[in-house]
Formats: C-alpha cells, structure tokens, sequence
C-alpha cells in the first residue's frame, strides 16, 4: 500500500513539554516494594533502592514520576512516610486491601528521583483529607526551614527544601471505588480551597486538578465544567485518564484505540474553553493525561489476590507486541496535542502495568512496550509539526484508523527531525512518500524499527530480547523526498539531521 506524507516548518503543533514523558509510581502491588526498593537485593544501593531498576528507569528518560497513587493517595498520611523508619506505622490500606509498611515514603522517593535523574509529581490526598494536610505537605516538602514542618524535614536529614513542582490535587474523585469520591461540586469547592492554600505555602508550583475517571463515566463532561467553574483560576491543568486492552481478541480494532484517545482529548479540550469563555479568562487550561496506558491483562490474576499480604503481585501485565505498537499509536496522539497537553504519565513504571518489570530478588528487564517509549522519550523533544498524510483507511468501532500513524517533531538545537510512524496494518507494507522539502540540508541519520515475528510475543526474565528494537539501514533520499518502506506491524523511529 502507498501513503505520502508532508512535514512543513510553516505547520506547527506546539511545543513539546518534557514532562509529556512522565511515569507513574503508586504503593500498589509490587511497585515500590520488590520494584524500585528492595533492601537487601544484591543489586541494591546503600538506601536500598536496586540498581538495575534505576539504570532502565534512566534508559528510559523518564522526566517526571506521580507519587504516591492512584487510589492509593485517596487514604494516605503522608505523615506515616517521614522519620525514623523504625517508628513508622503498619496500616490497612484500603484501596488495594494490603498491608502498607511505609518504609518508603517522600523522605526516600525524593531520593530515589535524584538517583533516578528524575522530578516529582505529587498528589495530595483529597478523599479522606483535606486542605490542611496537603498544605502542610507542601510546607514539608518546599519551605526552607524555621517552621514546624520545614523543621522536621530538616531533623530528617534533609537540609534543602524537596522543591516539588508539580502537586495533583487527588485522585479520580468522582469514582465510587475512591475513598472519600465526591460529586463535582463538592470536589471543586475543596479542591479550590486546596489550591490557595498550596499556593500561599510556595506561589511557584503547578496544579493539577482532577477531571473525569475516564470518558466513559456517566458525569464526564458536566464533571470537567463544574469542577473548572470552582478552579479555573487557580490550577493550571485538568487531569485525563484512560486504559485500553485487547478483551475481544481483535487486534486491528485494538491497533485503532489511539482514536479514543484522541478523541477524549478533544472532548476536554472544548469542554476547558467552554469554561473560559464562560468566565471571559484570558487562561488557556492546559491537560495533563497522568494515567494511559494498556491494562487488562492482569485483570483475572488480580480476583485471586490474598487480602491484607504486604506488596503482593498486582496488575502485572505481561505485554505483547501488539501493545507496544499501541503504545506507539497513544504516544504519537499525545505528541500531536503537544499544544495542550503539556503533562503525560505512562502508568505505570515498575511491574505494576509496567515497562519495567522486577523478580522479587531476581532479575529486572524490559518490557515490549519500554521500547517506543523509549524512543519517542530520546527523540521526541522539540516542536511538533503536523503531518499532512494521505492514506488508506479501515473500518474500527472507533472509526475510521489510518493504516499510518504519524507525527513529526522538529529538534531546533540539534537540528533534527523526527518521524515517527507505526504501521498498523498486519499484512502489508506501506511504501511512505516523504517529502521534507522544508528541510533543506536534511539527510537521514538512522532508522530505527520495532517489529516481530507474532503479535503476542513478550519479553520475560528467561527471554527479554524476543521484542528488542533494530537499526535499519537508512531510506533512499534525493530531492528533500524520502521513500521509506514501513513493514507490517512495525513501529518505525525515522531521524533526519546534518550530516
Ligand atoms: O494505575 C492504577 C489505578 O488506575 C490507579 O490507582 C487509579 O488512579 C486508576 O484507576
């Protein structure tokens, strides 16, 4: 099949905010305990923090990580999580009914990101607390010393302030599975309230406020008004949040979710500017999409968990080959809402729905879908330009799915662009036109492909080369046109810079 496709300059999308590649850590399952902390592990560091985790964590260029849920956050004190470790309290935590030890908490995460080359993205509990408490974590973790909490933090061992940017105020408040859910109205009052508060404590950091659960909740889009008409002012995201699985076996109709995708973002994008022209506010809101990713497979493990056990096996998803390419298909979405979606998280990092998965003193390795994101991460920093892109189509409950999924993005200081393009059909190559004709003095660099031999091959600890990325030699190129063969199913990173 043919498809041609046109970059311009003169056509650009928005600039990409690094944080657009962001991860996501919960106290859920075997994330923190037997993922990023395992005192004890052969391979673990003076604090306890394993090694090989971190360096496929920095592999994978990571510049943001949601800390600590989730659900989770929603019964949280963050109190537990502070001090002398052998003070800290064991607790019922009632989101994934386990046992919590707080051995790590923001005294250790803050830690851990440094160690990671990575910041924080905090969320505050808004399901059993409230304004006081979040304000009092911001106190904790960003004044410089001389008041209650500045102080404690600094008879904590740590001198200078954490200075965490970026807060989210709760967690998917308008789930009934949320301790402590609440309707809109009620949410936007205490999350506003939440928000002057923080700010008052530091009037630098970035808010996040909560949107819908997901698309498919019966309040969203009256969910997003009400809660922005209480917090437009005074947050500078709304939160988006969706997963995707293949339960019907239907790989090219899974292959077009990206669409959904797209779609939800629209949705809340006029539903935001809906808001400020209510208010006549010259604020544009901007998104942050802090949970995506593909989660169904550890859906049947997850119904047989024992109660109450201490960092059990939770929604560990082995991944496909097919979910990497629709990790590709999300990813290439965000980027082309890099105008307003300014924030992402890849929920999440480690062996909770992860591209990083962990045995439990025994080996860590890479997932199939650590692969893309770990691509558009390295080369998908810069300006995006919109594709002009005419190609076949095929029918999914989602509409109409491009056989060709694509973006470019423009590195101004290395003079680089970057094409990224996923192949969704299963049989046929597609032979790409390429015309970069606003690129004079481009060459091709390198080309760099994921493919493989069947749709549902993983990667595991005994074999974690099956999906493994691969140079591909570099495509024909003469007259600012390149005419690049795209395999089947492939996952396809072109780059073109000076030679
Ligand atoms: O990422 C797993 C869970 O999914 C999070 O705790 C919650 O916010 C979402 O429902």
């Amino acid at each position: 099949m043919k498809a041609s496709l046109i970059f311009s300059r003169s056509f650009p999308v928005g600039d990409v905010d690094p944080r657009l590649y962001g991860s996501f850590i919960e106290h859920l399952g075997r994330a923190v305990y037997g993922g990023i902390y395992e005192p004890g592990h052969p391979a673990s560091d003076d604090r306890g923090f394993r090694r090989d985790v971190l360096e496929l964590v920095r592999k994978l260029g990571v510049p943001i990580v949601r800390y600590p849920g989730g659900n989770f956050v929603s019964g949280y004190k963050w109190e537990d999580g502070t001090g002398p470790k052998e003070l800290r309290p064991r607790r019922p935590e009632l989101a994934w009914r386990t046992v919590e030890t707080n051995q790590v908490g923001i005294d250790e995460f803050q830690e851990w990101a440094k160690r990671a080359g990575t910041e924080i993205m905090m969320a505050v509990n808004l399901g059993t607390r409230g304004p006081e408490e979040a304000r009092a974590l911001v106190e904790y973790c960003n004044f410089k010393g001389g008041t209650y909490e500045s102080d404690r933090r600094i008879q904590n061992g740590f001198r200078e302030p954490f200075g965490v940017k970026t807060w989210c105020l709760g967690n998917e408040m308008d789930g009934p599975w949320q301790m402590g859910a609440k309707t809109a109205d009620e949410y936007g009052r205490i999350a506003c309230e939440t928000a002057k508060m923080m700010k008052w404590v530091d009037p630098s950091i970035e808010l996040v406020a909560c949107g819908s659960s997901n698309s498919s909740m019966p309040t969203f889009g009256k969910w997003e008004s009400t809660v922005l008409g209480h917090t437009y002012d005074h947050v500078d995201y709304l939160s988006l949040h969706s997963y995707y699985g293949n339960r019907s076996g239907n790989t090219p109709d899974f292959l077009a979710c990206s669409l959904d995708m797209d779609q939800f973002i629209r949705s809340v994008i006029a539903t935001a500017d809906y808001v400020k022209a209510l208010k006549r506010s010259k604020k544009t809101m901007m998104l942050s999409f802090d949970e995506w990713n593909v989660w169904f497979h550890s859906n049947d493990a997850d119904k047989k968990i024992e109660p109450w056990s201490i960092a059990p096996p939770q929604l560990e998803d082995v991944y496909t080959f097919e979910d990497a390419l629709v990790v590709g298909c999300l990813l290439i979405t965000l980027l082309r809402h890099a105008d307003r979606v300014k924030i992402a998280c890849l929920a999440q990092l480690v062996n909770v729905i992860a591209p990083i998965m962990t045995e439990t003193g025994g080996r860590a390795w890479a997932q199939t879908i650590f692969y893309p994101f770990m691509d558009a991460s390295r080369y998908g920093r810069g300006r995006v330009l919109a594709p002009a892109l005419a190609c076949p189509v095929y029918e999914s409950s989602y509409g109409d799915a491009p056989y060709v999924e694509t973006v470019g993005v423009w590195n101004a200081e290395k003079e680089e662009l970057a094409v990224f393009a996923v192949n969704r059909s299963l049989t046929e190559d597609v032979e790409l036109s390429l015309d970069l004709r606003d690129f004079p003095g481009l060459q091709p660099k390198s080309y760099h492909i994921l493919t493989a031999g069947g749709m549902k091959v993983t990667n595991t600890a005994d074999e974690p080369w099956n999906v493994l990325p691969m140079i591909l030699p570099l495509p024909a190129f003469g007259g600012g046109k390149a005419a690049p063969v795209l395999p089947p199913h492939s996952w396809n990173v072109l780059v073109f810079g000076k030679k």
